[in-house]
């Protein structure tokens, strides 16, 4: 597709937010404004989009921001535009402030969305993939994760100091809701001795017998990674388990909402950078629907239904790799 008459870009942010989402803000305003268009934010996600809480962003309004973890936008999970009306409310809001284009920042329910009001309302429209879960089909990365993962290394290191003072087991519970990302990451880097997922058979004689063995070796402590699944409270579930079947005490640690803030990571600050400035170029090149995807290395795009699908399988070889590096 050639150049399109787009004159100015619509701001969302959708979903939980991650560390980064301001980065991208930041990018796609100064891209946006550089390249002679009018930038637009809304507030509080879809939900903020059809009750028209909408307001024009200038070069000065996100300044200091690319530090900052969370959203300036807000964010927000929208029953409404899941419904025609709610989105044809939303339609109406944005041609109101003769907005012509939409960039979502969000997760792979954000993109359905997007992608239906495309549909229905032929709006130029691109997504960014942010989500600390790393969890959507179609890109290796999502804006976030690096933060959350480092984020949830510290807090297990520091674990790791207070459970080896006690000959202590702790199971800790990591977000990510079912995708396992979070949890190899933070248990490779960690030294976790196990790693239990909300969406597999827990394999609870494996795991007994791996603390046992490493206790009897001399270890003072070891330490299990969860992920929470559809809710948080797994490692309630493990402890109890692990003591009535196999004696074993463990002390439970939930990490939660303390890995979704802070200050974004280099590699975060960076890609949302780039994925906020190819979001507005595309959409100018006419390329949209448009995700914005990172693949072998590289920040570029990809059609929307490549990017719609939950990215929940996770490598047998990195459970393996987890246990032999603790043995
Ligand atoms: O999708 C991001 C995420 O942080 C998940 O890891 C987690 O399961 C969920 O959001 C928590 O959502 P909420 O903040 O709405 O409780």
């Amino acid at each position: 597709m050639g150049q399109t008459s787009i004159k100015s870009v619509g701001i969302l942010c959708s979903g939980g937010d991650s560390p980064g989402m301001n980065c991208a803000i930041r990018a796609i305003v100064r891209t946006a404004i550089g390249l002679g268009l009018n930038a637009f934010g809304i507030q509080r996600g879809y939900q903020g989009l059809i009750d028209n809480q909408i307001r024009p962003l200038d070069v000065s309004s996100v300044g200091n921001i690319i530090q900052r973890g969370g959203t300036i936008l807000q964010t927000s999970r929208s029953k409404d535009f899941m419904t025609a009306e709610g989105r044809a409310k939303a339609a109406a809001n944005l041609r109101e402030h003769n907005i012509d284009s939409l960039i979502v920042i969000g997760g792979n329910g954000s993109f359905k969305g997007a992608m239906k009001f495309y549909e229905e309302h032929g709006i130029p429209i691109a997504g960014i993939p942010g989500t600390i879960d790393n969890d959507i089909s179609g890109t290796e990365y999502t804006i976030g994760f690096d933060t959350a993962v480092q984020v949830a290394i510290e807090a297990v290191d520091r674990i790791r100091d207070t459970a080896s003072s006690h000959d202590r087991t702790f199971l800790v519970e990591v977000m990510g809701r079912n995708s396992p990302a979070i949890a190899v990451h933070v248990a490779v880097c960690t030294g976790a001795e196990n790693i239990v997922f909300s969406k597999q058979e827990i394999q609870y004689e494996k795991i007994a017998e791996h603390i046992k063995r490493g206790m009897a070796r001399g270890k003072n402590s070891s330490i299990i990674i969860v992920t929470e699944g559809d809710k948080p409270g797994l490692a309630y579930q493990v402890q109890t388990t692990l003591q009535q079947a196999f004696k074993i005490d463990a002390h439970v640690c939930i990490l939660g909402h303390i890995q979704r803030g802070g200050a974004p990571s280099h590699m975060d600050r960076f890609i949302a950078s780039r994925m906020g400035y190819l979001a507005v170029k595309s959409l100018l090149d006419g390329n949209f629907p448009l995700v914005t995807v990172y693949r072998d290395g590289h920040v570029t795009t990809a059609p929307f239904i490549e990017c719609v699908q939950d990215k929940l399988g996770f490598d047998k070889t990195e459970l393996e790799l987890v246990r032999l590096l603790s043995i």
